[in-house]
């Protein structure tokens, strides 16, 4: 996978360091409504790779940002990604029962309360971002605040939500699967990286660019993936029922393209999103790295 020796550690320090600021800022299980508390930790805690929290960690190492406003920044998205996981598995919706190895949300408790738990963890996703100062000025800060929310809203993840639900059963072509995947999936991702970038101050504008542009592409290349694992991976290796996609007629890379040729797009994506970060040298070493990751990983 990486040859930098440095990587793994990294990656599982910034894993480590987002439980702990998530456990943090999410209310405590024994405060009331207690059930509603205990489930929104039950959704956010002890599990998933934590991508989007890596991705704003190191865009914001690239833009020299400090550590503790990355740890707001990086807890926010992965906060509006929890909550799109619990909607997601909603009967109404993907209908799943397993998540991050666990039952979901609405098997564990109930509907209603997976409901509400999606509604305040998206919330308080809002209100870590705007809580403290996590940038250099208030201007930037609401830049970042409209940047989530355009993101994760009609015109971003939940709009892309929407095209998922309503292409079951049919193929999209090929330009209408890359919308659907660049919104439900790739809005998110790409956020996650311009969040990181905005909480420091040391990037211009040709730099900002070639991150924007390796957000998008990463962020189409971790659902293109994504389809892969599903009908390649096993339900104990994915912690979420695997084979799900055929099963539901859920257009995806692999429906259209077939196996192989899904495979090689991802790898053309990665050599994509890598070559634009070249410039950049040594400082993107860890979005080069997660690039990577993003591309070879088994869950
Ligand atoms: C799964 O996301 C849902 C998609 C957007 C494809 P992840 O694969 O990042 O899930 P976790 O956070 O690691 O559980
Ligand atoms: C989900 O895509 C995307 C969001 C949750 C926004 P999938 O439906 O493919 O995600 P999994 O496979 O259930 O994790
Ligand atoms: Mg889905
Ligand atoms: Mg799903
Ligand atoms: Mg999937």
């Amino acid at each position: 996978m990486n040859h930098r020796p440095d990587f793994a550690r990294w990656m599982a320090d910034i894993q480590q360091r987002t439980e702990t600021a998530l456990a943090e800022l999410l209310p405590a299980a024994t405060q009331a409504p207690q059930r509603l508390h205990q489930a929104m930790r039950y959704a956010a805690l002890g599990g998933g790779k934590r991508v989007r929290p890596l991705l704003a960690h190191a865009a914001g190492h690239l833009a020299g940002a400090d550590a503790a406003r990355l740890d707001r920044v990086a807890c926010a998205v992965e906060l509006v990604h929890v909550y799109s996981l619990v909607h997601d598995d909603l009967p109404c919706m993907d209908d799943d029962v397993l998540r991050r190895g666990k039952p979901t949300v609405h098997v564990e408790y109930d509907e209603a309360t997976a409901l509400l738990v999606g509604d305040a963890l998206q919330t308080l996703a809002f209100h870590v971002l705007a809580e403290q100062p996590v940038a250099d000025t208030a201007e930037t800060q609401l830049a970042m605040l409209t940047l989530l929310a355009t993101a994760s809203g009609s015109r971003g993840m939940a709009g892309g939500q929407a095209i998922d639900l309503g292409a079951v059963g049919r193929q999209l072509d090929r330009a209408e699967l890359e919308f659907m995947h660049i919104h439900k999936t790739g809005a998110l991702i790409r956020a996650a990286i311009l969040l990181g970038a905005h909480a420091g101050a040391g990037l211009n504008e040709d730099e900002m660019a070639r991150l924007d542009h390796y957000g998008k592409q990463i962020g189409l290349l971790f659902q293109v993936v994504d389809d892969i694992l599903d009908t390649e991976a096993d339900t104990a290796t994915l912690g979420k029922t695997a084979g799900k996609d055929a099963d539901q007629g859920k257009p995806t890379y692999v429906s259209l393209l077939g196996l192989g040729e899904a495979r090689r797009y991802a790898e053309e994506l990665l050599a994509d999103a890598c070559d634009t970060l070249e410039p950049l040298g040594e400082r993107a070493t860890y979005l080069q790295g997660l690039a990577e990751y993003i591309t070879r990983r088994s869950f």
